[in-house]
């Protein structure tokens, strides 16, 4: 039988998504190596080339760790490994909102801080908020369903300027399509995951531990199995995953870290900010960005509707072959969605604006 690809599959259409985003055919083909068992010689060389060349991108030497799901497994990864009972949770969208509702399932007492959908995380909405029983604070960096991102670096300042919390972050759609200088960033987890600026297929989940989270989650009882940090560094230590990881992912990330060592991070950073540029142009034209100026992210644009008649547009698009993502939880009547990560190019992007042009002139 013939390979399918998304070029000989009628079916398929360019995703401009916010994730899954596009994946390269070759990075595809890649996952179609022959299937090794995961505690083989050629699996332990496979994994600890992935997680050398993930530290090479990601510019760290911190532990990095991977398990087969999806990101969240890995954010109540960090609750659970973290915290004993008090944690701060920062929100300024769904995703906030949703590391919030994850520690309060695994039982702790959750302190909230607010921030209008939009808006970025700023030190002034922590004003007095990190008191000493605050074991951890947890906020989302690129807010995926607002295309706000907040300032990493200068929330982790003021966090530290009140006290020493540890401090976990969701960099599920900014790792690798925004530069967070690792080397000086002082997050004690940062979590993210394969189908985003990785561009990958869904499937992945990676966290970046410091050694004041390891240190701390030994005395915490209840750190399940699949979330257990100290399992979970036991076999990294020797090349392993502690359940059997998804190989064929593997084999993808290696390809796809391969590729991206070629291309350069600082090019590949350079690239977000131009395509994002580009989105920001064009939405000039019609009802504009929906988050602040000075805060919209490299990786998806959120554009307001204004009169436009999404799901019609929307329609239109795909019948041309081009998908984006609507809206997304309180906002998502309002906003519609841009991907522009990964492997897309502002060529693409440039194409993909320009029927979009096309479309708003048909749907009028
Ligand atoms: C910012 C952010 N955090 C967390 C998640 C949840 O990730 P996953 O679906 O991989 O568990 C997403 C998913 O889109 C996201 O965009």
């Amino acid at each position: 039988m013939p390979v399918m690809t998304s070029r000989g599959n009628p079916l398929s259409r360019k995703l401009f998504t916010v994730g899954p985003v596009h994946v390269e055919d070759e990075v595809l083909q890649a996952m179609t190596r022959p299937m090794i068992t995961h505690r083989s010689k050629e699996y332990k060389a496979l994994h600890g080339s992935v997680i050398e060349k993930l530290k090479k991108i990601l510019d760290t030497d911190k532990d990095i760790f991977l398990v087969g799901g999806s990101a969240s497994v890995l954010l109540e990864g960090a609750v659970r490994n973290g915290v004993r009972k008090n944690v701060l949770g920062m929100t300024n969208g769904s995703f906030g909102d949703r590391w919030i509702e994850i520690s309060k399932l695994n039982g702790k007492n959750v302190k909230e801080i607010h921030v209008p959908w939009g808006k970025a995380i700023k030190p002034e909405d922590m004003e007095g908020m990190v008191d000493s029983s605050i074991e951890a604070v947890h906020f989302v960096n690129n807010e995926s369903s607002t295309g706000v991102l907040s300032r990493t670096d200068e929330i982790i300042s003021e966090v530290k300027r009140q006290n020493d919390p540890l401090i976990f972050v969701d960099g599920v759609t900014s790792v690798a399509g925004t530069d967070l200088k690792l080397r000086k960033n002082e997050a004690d987890a940062l979590i993210f995951g394969s189908q985003k600026a990785l561009a990958l297929p869904p499937g992945l989940a990676f966290i970046i531990v410091s050694e004041r989270l390891m240190k701390k989650a030994k005395d915490i009882p209840d750190r399940g199995f699949y979330t257990d940090l100290i399992k979970l560094k036991k076999n990294n230590d020797e090349n392993y995953t502690l359940t059997t990881p998804p190989v064929s992912l593997i084999y993808a990330l290696e390809f796809q870290l391969d590729r991206m060592i070629a291309e350069g991070m600082q090019a590949r950073y350079r690239k977000h900010r131009e395509m994002a540029d580009l989105v920001r142009r064009w939405a000039s034209k019609y009802s504009g960005m929906f988050p602040e100026e000075g805060y919209m992210s490299d990786t998806i644009g959120v554009l307001n509707r204004g009169p436009l008649d999404f799901d019609k547009f929307h329609g239109m698009l795909k019948s041309k072959g081009y998908e984006i993502s609507n809206g997304y939880g309180d906002v998502k009547q309002r906003t519609f969605r841009i991907g522009h990560m990964g492997d897309l190019t502002p060529l693409k992007i440039k194409e993909l604006l320009k029927v979009m042009d096309e479309t708003m002139e048909e749907c009028k």
